[in-house]
């Protein structure tokens, strides 16, 4: 019988992890009677020699007004202890061995894939777990959107319009990077939204000859050009223009042979696009001046927000269904919004990396087929 309940929130943070936290508590608690604790870094805290370090005591004075609070009142960690070299050293039984050492009887999480892949390898572990998915990268199956994308989609299409108006004022050609990973989403959405001229996303590969051509010709026609950029975004190290810049400008040279390396889960360190583009662009249209250019990377701008009210209630409503999962004795599910209707999904289906998949008219009608 559950009693006692976990939370543990992991990867990046953004908008909208509170509100989960603040429904669940009431609700399990007004339903159910249920004691919650919260673990300081998720699967770091939890699986740390000094996990009672990390607890969090989450009762109803606690989520007192913590669903319109930014980010995650419980911090958050990569750490992976399921990866080979963790597993080797004993790390998921030690997880367990910990949660039961404390009287937990289960854990609510919220996470990415990362965070929603460590959640699959302790509920096959036999620990009672159930997720809610939470990232503005919008990458996770199952679910038609997930904690954060909301707020940061409306914040950061204000932040374009925001930086086009100066563009046009200064007679610009403006670039917004987006994060997302290997998913466009985010950048697809701030860009429609943000009134972008062009948008480039990871699932679209477009040669800079043809990027270049589009942006000399709408900078002729209009005077200004408003360019959307994922940072995910890859340039073919064999493109004929990159290779050109690449001998002009040690910048470009530099920027893009670096390599940021792997988190802990082996996905790529990104970021820079938008100023390596930013410098193709002024050499390959012969402008005069670098600041005809300007780049703008949102990055973290969209991961700290309070949560505007789609993530207040998207949590709540994520945070009620999963108590009632849970108590009603399921595990190894994420829940879900699919229309308007919550769901649940099975982890192994949740894990399928949700990409950009319109097709290419569609594409086209928002600017990122040219
Ligand atoms: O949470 C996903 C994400 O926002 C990605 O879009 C980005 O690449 C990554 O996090 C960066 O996270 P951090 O630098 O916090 O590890």
């Amino acid at each position: 019988m559950i009693k006692k309940v976990a939370f543990m929130t992991g990867g990046g943070d953004c908008a909208g992890i509170n509100s989960f936290i603040a429904a669940a508590v009431r609700h399990g608690i007004d339903k159910y009677n249920l004691e919650f604790v919260g673990i300081r870094k998720a699967f770091e805290g939890a699986c740390s020699d000094q996990i009672e370090e990390h607890l969090v005591p989450l009762g109803l004075n606690e989520v007192k007004g913590l669903e319109i609070k930014p980010s995650t009142i419980l911090e958050s960690s990569r750490f992976n202890p399921f990866s080979e070299e963790n597993t080797n050293k004993g790390f998921p039984q030690k997880l367990k061995a910990n949660l039961k050492k404390l009287g937990i009887d289960a854990v609510l999480a919220t996470g990415g894939n990362d965070t929603i892949k460590s959640c699959n390898g302790l509920h096959s572990l036999d620990f009672p777990v159930i997720a809610a998915p939470k990232s503005i990268d919008n990458d996770v199956s199952g679910t038609d959107i997930m904690l954060g994308y909301p707020t940061a989609v409306s914040f950061g299409a204000k932040a374009v319009r925001s930086t086009v108006e100066s563009a046009i004022t200064h007679r610009r050609i403006s670039i917004t990077e987006i994060m997302g990973r290997d998913a466009g989403w985010l950048a697809l959405n701030i860009g429609i939204a943000g009134g972008a001229d062009l948008i480039l996303i990871p699932e679209k590969q477009t040669g800079l000859k043809t990027v270049c051509e589009r942006v000399a010709k709408l900078y002729q026609q209009n005077k200004y050009v408003n360019i959307v950029v994922a940072e995910g975004f890859r340039i073919h190290p064999e493109d004929p223009v990159l290779k050109r810049v690449k001998e002009v400008n040690p910048v470009v040279k530099a920027m893009t042979e670096e390599t940021l390396g792997v988190d802990t889960h082996g996905n790529p360190k990104l970021g820079g696009i938008g100023q390596i583009l930013r410098r193709i662009i002024k050499e390959e249209l012969g402008l005069k001046k670098i600041e005809d250019v300007r780049a703008t990377d949102l990055g973290f701008t969209l991961r700290g927000l309070i949560p505007e009210a789609d993530d207040v209630v998207l949590g709540t409503r994520f945070g009620v269904t999963a108590v009632d999962l849970l108590l009603s004795g399921e595990s190894g599910k994420m829940v879900g919004i699919q229309g308007s209707k919550i769901v649940t999904v099975p982890f192994p289906e949740a894990l399928i990396q949700k990409r950009v998949n319109w097709n290419d008219q569609d594409l086209q009608s928002v600017g990122v087929v040219f």
